[in-house]
């Protein structure tokens, strides 16, 4: 079964309270997405292999690390993923960055595919896949199933607030992918909204409501 990571720094704890509250606008609520967003990736890449160098420092040679292993893709779900890649970009400058757009329908409530372009060299990269809000799960399993489909096989998710609802759904789809997230909130609402939350992600940071 794939792990749930609360990354629940102080500074991230701090940050999330005031990116939670209802007053905070669009322009605070963009930048400290990122700033949490970059924090999160710290943890999210622990794992990166090293392998071992030669350095010349003033004074003497001696060994250092590099990181090795495969390269990064960073995949935003569209629209509100958006709001956390140049965080993970000040972190990780060399990551290629993948763009996934699902939408739910309204009549069957099956999530479908509207757009979708990766690396041309995915089979070779492990992908973080990155969406501020996991609800009810649905969104981030079918992404999850589309870029799998297109050969991807290292997948971790990335998100700023899960439900419990979200966190089993993609456990029992993908048990292979881990869930690295800021808090683990109650419960959805009856419209499927994360309790306490911070309410429609994608509208706050762009200003849409
Ligand atoms: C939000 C969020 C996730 C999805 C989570 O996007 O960014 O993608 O909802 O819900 P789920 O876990 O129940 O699938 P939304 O559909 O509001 O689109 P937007 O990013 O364009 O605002
Ligand atoms: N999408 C959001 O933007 N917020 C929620 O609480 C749930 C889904």
């Amino acid at each position: 079964m794939a792990k749930v990571h609360v990354i629940d720094h102080p500074l991230i704890q701090h940050k999330l309270t005031i990116i939670r509250d209802k007053t905070t606008g669009p322009k605070d609520f963009r930048e400290l997405v990122n700033e949490v967003a970059l924090l999160m990736a710290y943890e999210v890449t622990r794992d990166m292999p090293l392998q071992e160098v030669e350095v010349e420092t003033p004074i003497c040679a001696t060994k250092g690390f590099t990181i090795a292993g495969k390269k990064l893709a960073l995949i935003p779900i569209l629209r509100a993923g958006l709001g956390m890649v140049e965080g993970v970009l000040q972190l990780i400058p060399t990551a290629k960055v993948g763009h996934i757009g699902v939408y739910r329908d309204p009549e069957s409530l099956q999530p479908v595919e509207y757009y979708c372009k990766l690396p041309g060299d995915s089979e070779e990269r492990d992908f973080i896949l990155i969406d501020p809000m996991l609800a009810t799960g649905g969104s981030a399993a079918a992404a999850i199933g589309f870029i799998k489909q297109r050969g991807c096989a290292s997948i971790k998710l990335m998100c700023l607030l899960a439900a419990p609802e979200g966190i089993q759904a993609v456990q029992a789809a993908h048990p292979d992918v881990d869930i690295f997230t800021a808090a683990v909130d109650d419960q959805l609402n009856s419209h499927g909204y994360i309790i306490p939350g911070l309410g429609d992600a994608g509208d706050r940071l762009f200003g849409t409501k």
